[in-house]
């Protein structure tokens, strides 16, 4: 195991991609590569990103579609291991952590909103929320309790008994979001939590999270194709190609195609990127 100190040297020697350094570092990722094999053909998502994250801290990262973007926040949670490289979370490499250890990891440390809400339909909007509490073995009552009261804080207390499957999109974003803070993670992490949204729910969704991430003191990590809710986070990456590009450069390249874009009639300056 990695201490802090020798992450917090190794991070600012190679400050590269993340921007980075900072001695209040809560996840790090270290030349961190990710190959997919397709038949003949390979699929490098990843390579070579160096990425840290202090706490506190919400950061965005963009990047065309297929780009890596659920690949890299799945290796952030524990979800998918790397093909080469690390990530650590507060000095723990999670590849040196024990099954049952990545497990905790991945149901305590961290809240995950996956691009596809991933509800189970056939049940209430309190027992989806509920699920992981019963995942860790809180009693039923007590976990639909809690269930209601995080349904109550992203707006949804009267909907706590309607059947997952009827909500609207931006209702069960909100469902979604309230299961993966039940459990009272250290990290959110978010894959295109807005995607499906209209502009209307896209931001009220965005505006819940931001302020979650503020009252719950969280570490949030949201990929998303908006640039303008992008840019109220603390800081923008864009993965491409493998790596992860500083937000300076990014938004200068962006402004400049959305601007020839627009004036050659092909897309409004709508932000998507
Ligand atoms: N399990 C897998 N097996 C093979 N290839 C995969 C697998 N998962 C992802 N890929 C490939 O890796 C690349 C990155 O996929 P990923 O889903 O991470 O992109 P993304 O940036 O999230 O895209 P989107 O914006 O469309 O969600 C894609 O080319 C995809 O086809
Ligand atoms: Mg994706």
């Amino acid at each position: 195991m990695l201490k802090e100190e020798t992450i917090g040297i190794a991070v600012l020697d190679e400050a590269g991609a993340g921007g980075i350094p900072n001695r209040d570092e809560i996840l790090h990722a270290q030349a961190l590569r990710k190959v997919f094999s397709s038949g003949r053909q390979q699929i490098v998502p990843l390579d070579s990103v160096h990425f840290s994250v202090a706490r506190g801290e919400m950061v965005a990262i963009i990047g065309p579609s297929g780009a890596g973007k659920s690949t890299f926040l799945h290796l952030l949670a524990g979800l998918d291991t790397p093909t080469s490289g690390e990530v650590y979370f507060a000095g723990d490499s999670l590849g040196s952590l024990k099954e049952a250890e990545l497990a905790d990891y991945r149901n305590h440390s961290v809240g995950f909103v996956w691009q596809r809400h991933h509800l189970l339909p056939d049940f209430t909007a309190a027992e989806n929320v509920a699920m992981p509490l019963l995942v860790a073995g809180e009693a039923q009552g007590r976990a639909l309790q809690t269930a209601k009261e995080w349904l109550a804080k992203v707006g949804l207390e009267t909907h706590a008994e309607q059947m997952a499957g009827e909500l609207s999109g931006g209702e069960q974003q909100r469902v979604a979001i309230a299961r993966a803070l039940v459990n009272r993670p250290t990290l959110l992490l978010a894959d295109e939590p807005t995607g499906d949204l209209d502009e209307r729910s896209a931001e009220s969704i965005f505006a819940l999270m931001q302020r979650l991430h503020q009252s719950h003191h969280l570490t949030s990590i949201v990929a998303t194709h908006n640039l303008s809710l992008a840019r109220r986070t603390d800081r923008i990456l864009q993965l491409e190609q493998g790596k992860l590009t500083p937000a300076k450069e990014v938004l200068a390249g962006t402004a400049a195609f959305v601007a020839r874009e627009a004036s050659a009639g092909a897309m409004t300056p709508g932000e998507r990127v």
